[in-house]
């Protein structure tokens, strides 16, 4: 049966946002929270039957001792978070375990073999989205992992052809989906090397979505990446975002450098 693509988008995690968000001045935090507000009104005029969290992991339920690529959970209910100091009180969000296993089968007849899982707990990379664009959490989730934490990583090409290939399962999955690609932009915390954002990347991170110069986007380089934080890493998520959104056109519904919440905070709707 036919399916399709609700809503997609794509935005940054920092913990912050939640654990201290008054920290933040209250110009950044109104730019930030307005392009919020903005997007979850659009998601839910999509009246998505679940939403697909494109989201890394942060050592909270993979370590260095096991730690794949990519995983597609398929829990039938998600608990979290995982961080007892985010602000957010403990909730739980339903699973719709049938889709995760469609977009696990596709990306396997793609050639991209997911690793899975039933029992993960939530964190702030699926948490802090949720928070801002369905506060209720009244809207079937799965999570898609993708390690942005330790390389290797999947390269930029893997992880739009894996977009790709999730949006395949989208379209036969019978149901209105959205996705949310959730990580970035520049931070490195805690690295002694790396106290500053770069913002100068992050703008122009957005500026190539919003040009949709796929080419360029595909082939940043890993050193540049590594020069804006290892947080930028987390450009992943969005680029597997833009991937399930192939079609569409990103366009930047706020930018902040948000020093007091470590990041550079981006949020960006592909319409
Ligand atoms: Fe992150």
């Amino acid at each position: 049966m036919k399916g399709s693509l609700a809503f997609a988008g794509a935005m940054s995690h920092a913990p912050g946002i939640a654990a201290f968000r008054d920290a933040a001045s209250k110009e950044q935090a109104s730019s930030f929270f307005s392009a919020c507000d903005t997007m979850r009104q659009k998601l839910m005029a999509s009246n998505p039957d679940v939403i697909v969290v494109i989201a890394p992991d942060h050592f909270s339920n993979f370590f260095i001792d096991n730690m794949p690529a990519s995983c597609v959970t398929l829990n039938a209910a998600y608990h979290g978070p995982v961080e007892k100091w985010l602000g957010v009180s403990e909730l739980t969000v339903a699973g719709m375990p049938d889709l995760g296993r469609a977009i696990l089968d596709q990306s396997y007849k793609d050639g991209i073999e997911s690793a899975f899982s039933e029992e993960v707990m939530l964190e702030h990379s699926v948490i802090i989205p949720l928070s801002l664009l369905t506060p209720s959490y009244d809207v079937p989730i799965v999570w898609i992992m993708q390690n942005c934490q330790v390389p290797p990583l999947m390269s930029l090409e893997r992880c739009y052809a894996f977009g790709r290939s999730i949006r395949q399962a989208i379209d036969n999955s019978g149901l209105r989906v959205a996705i949310i690609g959730s990580g970035g932009l520049s931070h490195a915390p805690g690295a002694p090397e790396l106290q500053t954002l770069k913002p100068d990347f992050d703008r122009h991170f957005l500026s190539l979505l919003e040009k949709d110069n796929r080419h360029e986007l595909l082939s940043i380089p890993d050193a540049t990446l590594d020069d804006a934080g290892f947080g930028s890493w987390e450009i992943r998520l969005w680029i597997t975002a833009l991937g399930v959104a192939h079609e569409r056109k990103a366009r930047t519904l706020a930018y902040e450098a948000i020093v007091p919440w470590d990041t550079g905070c981006g949020i960006a709707i592909y319409e």
